[in-house]
């Protein structure tokens, strides 16, 4: 029986809040390396409820998971013993205030990279390729070609799951570090407040172009995969390690070591997450082996 289902009261609660709740979901459906077992699932559109809906979970003590674009995640076969929160995207979309905007962290990143563009806002040009939400990219500082998400944050509207109580942190009190941020592993973020330069619209627009046909030339991004697998340890690339040890294009099962770029492993075949976790530890054994260097993912990894 799924977890949800076992709760009294659960099912009517879930309807009085308009909430959609899919027993068993596979979330292989929900993430672009398309691998992932089944959970329950809670999809929200009403966000006012969410206080009620954490501290209701909370409660029950049913632990839960916020899943944003699942873009940067990889999920184990077996399927997880929690709820999955998902938050629909809101409709209100971004509000300009100059060189400031508040945007929902349920937006889609290249859609406000570009929406902020034709403000003449940029200094967010490396991130267009990046797929997934802003909120994910903003628990991961989400990087790319000089330009980090963490650094045009000027404050972040939280959800904090240990009190069901909204804040608003400002800049100073969150640290971004290397694909780090310091939220906690409970509290969902609503909304950034984004401080940008102008610039001319020609001149973000180059910059995009540029950086679109730097991903293009050096990353699989026509095939399912969660972008780097690895970070770069301090002093070494991961795709540069794996390239030179001849490990591109290395197999298990469907996971594939992609021969464009080291660090992504890509899902051809109907890969499981059993493959790729086999995979990943194939490199880290190897990187070791010959650099002397522990592997540490950047997926984010959802097993029980
Ligand atoms: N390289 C190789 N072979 C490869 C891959 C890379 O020799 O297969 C070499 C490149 O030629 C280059 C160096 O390694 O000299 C660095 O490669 P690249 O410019 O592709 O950057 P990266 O360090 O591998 C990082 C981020 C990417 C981001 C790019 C562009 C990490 C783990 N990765 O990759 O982010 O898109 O820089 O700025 O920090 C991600 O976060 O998922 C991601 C893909």
């Amino acid at each position: 029986m799924s977890l949800l289902a076992r709760e009294p009261g659960m099912a009517e609660k879930m309807a009085a809040w308009g909430a959609e709740w899919l027993p068993a979901e596979p979330l292989s459906r929900h993430t672009s390396l398309g691998v992932g077992g089944p959970a329950d699932m809670v999809r929200l559109r009403d966000l006012r409820r969410l206080p009620e809906l954490i501290a209701d979970l909370r409660c029950r003590g049913v632990n839960w998971r916020l899943l944003g674009g699942g873009t940067n995640l990889l999920v184990a076969d077996e399927g997880l013993n929690v709820v999955v929160l998902h938050l629909v995207r809101e409709p209100d979309g971004l509000k300009f205030d100059g060189p400031r905007v508040e945007v929902p962290t349920a937006a889609n990143l290249g859609t406000t990279v570009m929406e902020c563009a034709k403000r003449y806002l940029g200094g967010m040009e490396g991130l267009i390729g990046v797929p997934g939400t802003v909120g994910g990219a903003l628990t991961m500082n989400a990087g790319a070609y000089g330009t980090q998400i963490g650094d045009v944050v000027r404050a972040v509207s939280v959800l904090r799951g240990s009190s069901g109580g909204v804040e608003v942190l400002r800049m100073e009190d969150v640290r971004f570090q290397y694909r780090h941020s310091s939220f906690a592993a409970d509290d969902i973020l609503l909304s950034v407040s984004l401080e940008l330069p102008e610039r001319p619209y020609a001149e973000i627009l180059e910059k995009i172009k540029q950086c679109n046909q730097k991903r293009r030339a050096s990353q699989p991004i026509n095939e399912k995969s969660a972008g780097c697998i690895f970070k770069n340890p301090p002093g070494h690339s991961t795709g540069k390690m794996i390239d030179e040890l001849g490990l591109k294009g290395t197999r298990v099962g469907g996971a594939v070591v992609s021969e464009r770029h080291g660090n992504f492993i890509v899902n051809r075949q109907g890969a499981t997450a059993s493959d790729i976790f086999k995979l990943m530890d194939l490199i880290r054994d190897r990187v070791r082996g010959a650099y002397g260097v522990e592997l540490e993912e950047e997926v984010i990894v959802w097993r029980d």
